[in-house]
């Protein structure tokens, strides 16, 4: 395996370029991939945005932002991440979406590079399965927003070899991280734990607990939460949460994680949160 130079990312979206930045502003070359061309552009300047912010704070210099802007590279045809060391999908949470990229990728990319996902509750094993280098597959789990967040999740799916988890942990860490493991087992350790309370949230105001706002206090000034678990949700997405709800629903086999009805209806309605401007709340 060689010494990861070349990163790959697939999706623009909150989580992808959020990635791209931080790989990057870590002195990585980095190939922002998406077939949406507008999505890139978008993400491109809020990336460009975040680094003027971070210039006018004095966080960093401008020539430290021009430098992580200019590691970036664009892609719309996914042959452009041939020579990446490591391609890290971060697509939309969707079996067969993901199973279509890892099937292309592991076509594509050096036989030694690794393919990561940053499914937040896929199965890696089964996302392994469709390709024909397993050994090299792993779960780069990032949290949102990317550049604040510390953690990153490196989850083993059962084929995957102790070399390439050595070999995400030190990226994850030379990206200024700290890693925490966890099995391939629905949810890992965050979602297992954070959506199920998100949920809960949803219950409490399904059952006519508290309104919004009160769920949202009750937790922020009661638990010392930065958001309330309502916002965190809209935040997030909440086709994803419903999404990470409805694998640990099926994977677990447990009736203690059924998805609220409430939560449900919000998607149907497309009150997906923060990204389409409503969710629980209007933006
Ligand atoms: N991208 C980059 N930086 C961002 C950002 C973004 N989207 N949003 C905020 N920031 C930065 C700000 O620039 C600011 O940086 P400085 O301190 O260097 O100036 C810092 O974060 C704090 O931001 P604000 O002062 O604007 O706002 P805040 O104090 O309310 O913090 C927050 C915002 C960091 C998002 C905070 O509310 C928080 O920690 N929320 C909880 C987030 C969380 O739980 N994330 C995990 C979700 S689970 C997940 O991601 C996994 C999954 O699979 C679902």
């Amino acid at each position: 395996m060689s010494e990861v130079k070349l990163v790959g990312v697939v999706g623009a979206g909150q989580m992808g370029r959020g990635i791209a930045q931080v790989a990057a502003a870590s002195g990585f070359k980095v190939i922002l991939f998406d077939i949406n061309e507008d999505g890139l552009n978008f993400a491109f300047e809020f990336i460009n945005k975040q680094l003027d912010k971070g210039v006018s704070r004095g966080k960093l210099n401008q020539s430290a932002a021009d430098a992580t802007m200019a590691a970036i590279s664009k892609a719309t045809v996914m042959e452009d991440l041939k020579n990446c060391d490591i391609v890290i999908e971060s697509a939309t949470e969707n079996k067969q979406i993901k199973f279509k990229i890892f099937k292309q990728l592991d076509e594509i990319i050096k036989v030694d590079a690794i393919l990561a996902s940053n499914t937040s509750s896929i199965s890696i094993t089964e996302i392994a399965a469709v390709t024909n280098r397993p050994d090299r597959v792993a779960g780069m789990h990032f949290m949102n927003p990317v550049p604040v967040m510390k953690l990153v999740e490196t989850i083993t799916g059962l084929e995957t070899s102790d070399e390439t988890i050595d070999a995400v942990d030190a990226l994850s860490e030379k990206m200024g991280k700290t890693v925490v493991r966890a099995d391939d087992i629905p949810g890992f350790a965050v979602n297992r734990i954070l959506v199920p309370m998100i949920n809960e949230a949803f219950y409490a105001l399904f059952e006519g607990v508290s309104d919004a706002k009160g769920i949202d206090n009750a937790m922020k000034l009661g638990c010392n939460q930065p958001m309330g678990p309502l916002e965190l949700g809209d935040f997030i997405g909440l086709d994803t949460c419903l999404a990470i709800m409805e694998v640990l629903y099926e994977g677990l086999g447990d009736t203690k994680y059924r998805p609220c009805p409430l939560l449900k209806k919000y998607v149907s309605a497309g009150r997906l949160g923060v990204k389409v401007k409503k969710g629980v709340y209007e933006y």
